[in-house]
């Protein structure tokens, strides 16, 4: 393991453990997907051997659904409690507004209904992922039914998007609802994210997209000596 990915594990596992504090008794509670999900999942494994009593939580994915099972924590599902009352998530982008890019690891479509049935969604990360606009360092995921794929990227490169089929070890990556992700540059850059994201829903056979615009109540980001905490700033893009 180089420096880096320690600092960036302590980092996690920090964000993680400071996560889990808000969780309070016999809450219904939303479990993201991804490397610092996995560390507050620990976290949260933690307090309840502890003694905290959830009344129990929802995973964003099957690999979470399996992580949790495997840690003790009490699943649920949206059929039963439709309505949480936290989400906790990572993001692969997060800007000044707190809004997100998610679905590296290809769980947003459940990540964002997830997120959606909770009141209240914190988000989670190391500084790696704070960016000054979104759509900088990651593509930005769109999940497509598999029928669609032909006419969904031709729509996406009318948008101006330069687009990708995620592969995973030599063949199309399929997500846990079974579809695919057209991963999407911009290179002529785009004006609104608000606007980009309607514009990509609008696309007949699109699922979602990985832009969370105003989702996040805050975010704590690790540092490996701390966790900050950041709220959305005043000027309220996309
Ligand atoms: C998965 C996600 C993850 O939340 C995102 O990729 C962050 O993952 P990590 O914490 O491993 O960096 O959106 O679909």
């Amino acid at each position: 393991m180089t420096q880096q990915s320690n600092t960036q594990d302590l980092s996690k596992s920090l964000v993680g453990q400071a996560a889990v504090q808000y969780i309070e008794e016999n809450m219904l509670i939303g479990l993201g997907t991804g490397s610092t999900a996995t560390f507050m999942l620990q976290a949260l494994a933690q307090r309840i051997e502890q003694g905290l009593h959830i009344k129990g939580a929802v995973p964003s994915s099957q690999t979470t659904h399996d992580l949790a099972q495997r840690l003790g924590i009490p699943l649920t599902d949206l059929a039963t409690y439709p309505e949480l009352d936290l989400y906790i998530d990572g993001a692969d982008e997060i800007d000044p507004q707190l809004n997100l890019l998610k679905g590296a690891g290809g769980a947003l479509v459940r990540e964002k209904i997830v997120a959606t049935a909770a009141h209240r969604f914190i988000v989670i990360a190391d500084s790696s992922k704070l960016v000054e606009r979104l759509i900088s360092r990651f593509p930005l995921p769109v999940e497509v039914i598999p029928f669609a794929s032909t006419p969904a990227r031709k729509h996406l490169e009318h948008l101006g998007a330069s687009v990708t089929l995620r592969q995973h070890a030599n063949t199309t990556f399929l997500t846990d609802n079974h579809n695919i992700i057209l991963d999407c540059t911009f290179p002529h850059g785009f004006d609104d994210l608000k606007d980009l994201n309607v514009q990509i829903k609008n696309i007949v056979g699109v699922v979602e997209t990985g832009l969370f615009l105003h989702m996040a109540e805050r975010a704590l980001i690790g540092n490996p000596t701390g966790v900050q905490q950041i709220l959305p700033a005043d000027t309220h893009q996309g």
